[in-house]
């Protein structure tokens, strides 16, 4: 998997239960995560950074997934990936991607585990947020795209050659064939981002996860990079979860919009209709504090206060110290999730007035 070596090798205690393959996904999802829990060692003790997150990514769409930094974005997306960081102790829940489920636990491991791991990691690829970091400086731009696709095809190195050469010239790398034997530091930052991304399409996998792929970008190659990436979508088909803090961006590209909090996510639909009428207390603070064009805004509002660090135990709402409607029985009682219409779903005691 081309990202593995920015985040370490997975725990060897944890993820264990691959359920059989060829379980049937909805045909309509390519990727679903159900009750997402983790747990993490840390040295001030045990921390559960995610508390329980579902998403869906429907086929052959964007999902934006946005929330502020440290709501645990990144390691829903590693999890998904399937290369969660070695000190994770414990996860709960249940991954669906295609035709493979995946029951998260800590139990035994089976013996098929690495033909099944490599299975799963040739149907997505991530993209990171730091391109020079997640590519080998001591390795050229060609022999990194070569060597994707063959982990992922087991392609003989002419082919990969011929497929590296395309997939450049595809991501609008200019002269590909003397691109080919630069390294890393020869490129510039959106270079290196459209060489990841050339790294991720090979071997065309169903779902691209673009965790904060732009957001070191400045803004005119950020929106090339977001062309580019809409593009491939429209072209291979490529299912897109697309994380940011950026609510311009996810208003640009995703077509429905998972927004996360402490750990939880806290509302989701479609992107129109969450930006147009947040049902969450939290999504309304955030599209308060989100510049738009196309809004005569006097003045923007940040949100007071900042995310709880995570603990391993949490009482009512994680959002009720800087929620403007909370009530006693925020700071007491578990929030669950309700329909706000169809596909639109809010997980909060008193949701925004209609
Ligand atoms: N490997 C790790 N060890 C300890 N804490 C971590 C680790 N990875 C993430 N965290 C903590 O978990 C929380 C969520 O992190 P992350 O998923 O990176 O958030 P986001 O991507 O939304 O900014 C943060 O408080 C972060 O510091
Ligand atoms: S549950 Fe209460 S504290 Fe939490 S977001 Fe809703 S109103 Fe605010
Ligand atoms: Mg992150």
């Amino acid at each position: 998997m081309i990202a593995e070596p920015t985040v370490g090798r997975l725990a060897s205690r944890t993820v264990r239960s691959w359920t059989a393959d060829a379980t049937t996904a909805p045909a309509d999802a390519v990727l679903e995560v159900a009750d997402l829990v983790l747990e993490i060692d840390t040295d001030r003790g045990p921390i559960r950074p995610v508390c329980g997150v579902s998403l869906t990514v429907p086929a052959g769409s964007t999902l934006g997934l946005v929330g502020e930094s440290g709501c645990g974005k990144t390691l829903t997306c590693l999890a998904a990936a399937d290369l969660l960081p070695s000190n994770v102790r414990a996860v709960r829940g249940e991954i669906r991607l295609l035709d493979m489920r995946r029951a998260l636990d800590t139990g035994a491991r089976c013996a098929d585990d690495d033909r099944r791991r490599l299975a799963w990691r040739r149907r997505l690829a991530m993209v990171f947020q730091n391109p020079l970091a997640a590519l080998n400086p001591v390795r050229t731009v060609g022999w990194q795209v070569m060597e994707a696709f063959r982990v992922r095809t087991g392609a003989s190195r002419r082919a990969a050659r011929i497929e590296a050469l395309g997939l450049l010239e595809r991501v609008g790398i200019p002269d590909p064939r003397s691109r080919m034997r630069a390294y890393p530091h020869e490129l510039s930052g959106g270079m290196s981002q459209r060489v990841m991304i050339a790294m991720a399409l090979a071997g065309n996998p169903r779902l691209l996860i673009a965790d904060e792929a732009t957001t070191a970008l400045d803004v005119t190659v950020q929106a090339q990079i977001v062309d580019l990436m809409r593009e491939l979508q429209a072209e291979l088909d490529t299912a897109v979860l697309f994380v940011t803090h950026d609510l311009g961006l996810v208003a640009e590209v995703a077509d429905t919009v998972a927004v996360m909090y402490a750990g939880t996510v806290v509302e989701t639909g479609p992107t129109r209709v969450v930006f147009d009428r947040p049902a969450h207390p939290y999504t309304a603070g955030l599209l308060r504090c989100a510049p738009r064009l196309d809004r005569d805004v006097v003045r923007l509002d940040p949100i007071d206060g900042s995310v709880p660090a995570p603990t391993a135990e949490r009482q009512g709402c994680a959002f009720a110290p800087r929620c403007p409607r909370a009530s006693a029985r925020c700071t007491t009682s578990a929030v669950s999730r309700q329909a706000r219409g169809s596909a639109h779903v809010v997980a909060c005691h008193h949701p925004m007035p209609t």
